[in-house]
């Protein structure tokens, strides 16, 4: 029998986060896991030479081309389901999918967020937005969290959670780094190790870890 599980990741951008996972994988940190194609949203995404670069299957989906997120959403629907995606991270992916693709791979898909939720995140706390709201906010403490997507934006059960200092000198871009050095690089494969190998429970929408 083959427990392997195919792990599909989407990303928008530069793809640090799609790095760390690749990085894991090699070190045999994925569990079961292993990336069997990365999805972007966008044609220059970085993240796609990360993944040629890897061996890994590419496979683009432009959210442009689309007038509305239905139509993008049932196209990333047959897309996960033609990959065979076991398990679907986003990893620095800008779009919110709606419920047919979240009802489909309900309990299956995994999101990193550069912040502490329920702090700084919902509709438009996305990517460098984050970090500045953080800043102009004066908190003293930021991070990152992992969490189970569901059709509403950044909601979904969390399963890892990291603080992160914040510095007096910081800018967004400073912040950022330091986030996803501390926290966001270590907390996703880590997520995703968790989700692959069954350790991950769901009970009235909080986590259990096995
Ligand atoms: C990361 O900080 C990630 O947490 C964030 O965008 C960045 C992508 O970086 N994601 C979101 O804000 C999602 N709401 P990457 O492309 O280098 O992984």
């Amino acid at each position: 029998m083959n427990n392997t599980k195919n792990v599909v990741v989407l990303a928008s951008g530069g793809g640090t986060n799609l790095q760390a996972l690749i990085d894991a994988e090699k070190r045999g940190e994925l569990g079961s896991g292993k990336i069997t194609c990365v999805i972007a949203s966008k044609a220059d995404a970085y993240a796609l030479t990360r993944a040629k670069e890897n061996g890994i299957k590419t496979r683009t989906l432009i959210r442009k081309d689309y007038s509305d997120i239905a139509s993008y959403s049932k196209d990333m629907r047959d897309a996960l389901l033609e990959e065979k995606a076991d398990v679907i991270v986003y990893a620095g992916f800008m779009t919110i999918l709606d419920e047919q693709v979240c009802d489909e791979f309900e309990g299956k898909m995994v999101n990193v967020h550069p912040s502490l939720i329920p702090s700084f995140c919902g509709k438009g706390y996305y990517g460098l937005h984050v970090h500045e709201e953080v800043l102009k906010k004066g908190v003293k403490v930021s991070g990152a969290t992992v969490h189970f997507v569901t059709a509403e934006c950044d909601a979904g059960p969390i399963i890892l959670q990291k603080a992160v200092e914040v510095l007096e000198d910081d800018t967004p871009e400073t912040l950022q780094r330091r986030i996803m050095e501390q926290a966001e690089w270590k907390l996703l494969p880590k997520a995703v190790q968790l989700l692959c190998d069954g350790k991950i429970e769901i009970r009235n929408s909080k986590t259990y870890i096995k």
